[in-house]
């Protein structure tokens, strides 16, 4: 439906987008930020609203037969089965408290599968990008999944859901159980920079729960298109619109599985 031609110009409109306003964004980060509460800690900043504002301005523009799904309340249907899924600003509690560990996510699906996606770090000028069945790369070069083959000798990262305080199913017996079996496991407050981390081998692997479709449009492509495995929790296919996420380097994935399957109950939003 959509030709790799078509692809690959639309994968440049989006990385130009992601990195102008990325960029815009980085020089007012030294702002005051105006912080209002979605949740008890799930925070949102003027800026994460402006760059949302600029991203769907330029493609409402460009494509305006393509829906849009952008995570602060913007939810455009064209009836078509094309839409952008947007994450204006991914890791706002570390953009709030000036730690430079956010990016701009940006995917097209196309009939329920992602086709293409670009995820930008302004702090260190780094683009990620991947077009399905194309490779995923990094500034231009192509990435690809670590080798690390026992989960003794891996890194990985994870995150915790915005109702740890009030949910059982709050990731901190996964936690526990994976910091006494790896190497060491970070929480870096990004969950697409996590997946594409994993994709350019930093993480050995990756996983969370309860995250929403534009946290993992993007970033599960690159890593899947860095050769990586990506599923839900029992190794089952993997859907943005899900509660679990499980993205590997492949070789740990089995082992990963087990010691999630050993402390998690199945999780329902
Ligand atoms: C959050 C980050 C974080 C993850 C949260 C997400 P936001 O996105 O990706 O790493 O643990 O669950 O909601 O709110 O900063 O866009
Ligand atoms: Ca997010
Ligand atoms: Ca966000």
């Amino acid at each position: 439906m959509i030709s790799i031609g078509e692809a690959r110009r639309t994968l440049k409109f989006i990385t130009q987008l992601t990195q102008s306003v990325g960029d815009e964004i980085a020089k007012k980060s030294s702002q005051r930020k105006r912080i209002s509460f979605k949740g008890e800690i799930d925070l949102v900043t003027q800026f994460d609203r402006e760059a949302q504002q600029m991203i769907v301005d330029a493609l409402g523009r460009k494509y305006s037969q393509y829906g849009i799904l952008s995570e602060e309340d913007v939810n455009r249907d064209t009836g078509g089965p094309i839409r952008w899924i947007v994450d204006p600003l991914d890791g706002t509690t570390n953009f709030a408290h000036g730690l430079p560990i956010w990016a701009i996510s940006i995917g097209l699906e196309v009939e329920q599968d992602i086709l293409l996606g670009a995820v930008y770090d302004p702090t260190r000028c780094e683009m990620f990008s991947a077009i399905r069945k194309y490779g995923a790369y990094l500034n231009g070069k192509k990435i690809h999944v670590s080798k690390t083959k026992r989960l003794e000798h891996s890194l990985l990262v994870t995150g915790f859901p915005y109702d740890i305080r009030r949910s059982k199913q709050n990731n901190l017996r996964q936690f526990s159980d994976f910091a006494v079996r790896a190497r060491a496991v970070r929480r870096l407050g990004s969950a697409a920079l996590d997946l594409c981390y994993t994709a350019c081998g930093r993480f050995d692997g990756y996983w969370e729960l309860k995250l929403s479709p534009w946290d993992q449009a993007a970033g599960s492509l690159i890593l899947r298109e860095a050769g990586g495995r990506v599923t839900d929790f029992a190794g089952r296919e993997f859907d943005i619109y899900g509660d679990e996420v499980l993205g590997t380097n492949g070789h740990i994935h089995r082992p990963m599985m087990r010691v999630l399957n050993r402390t998690a109950p199945r999780v329902r939003k």
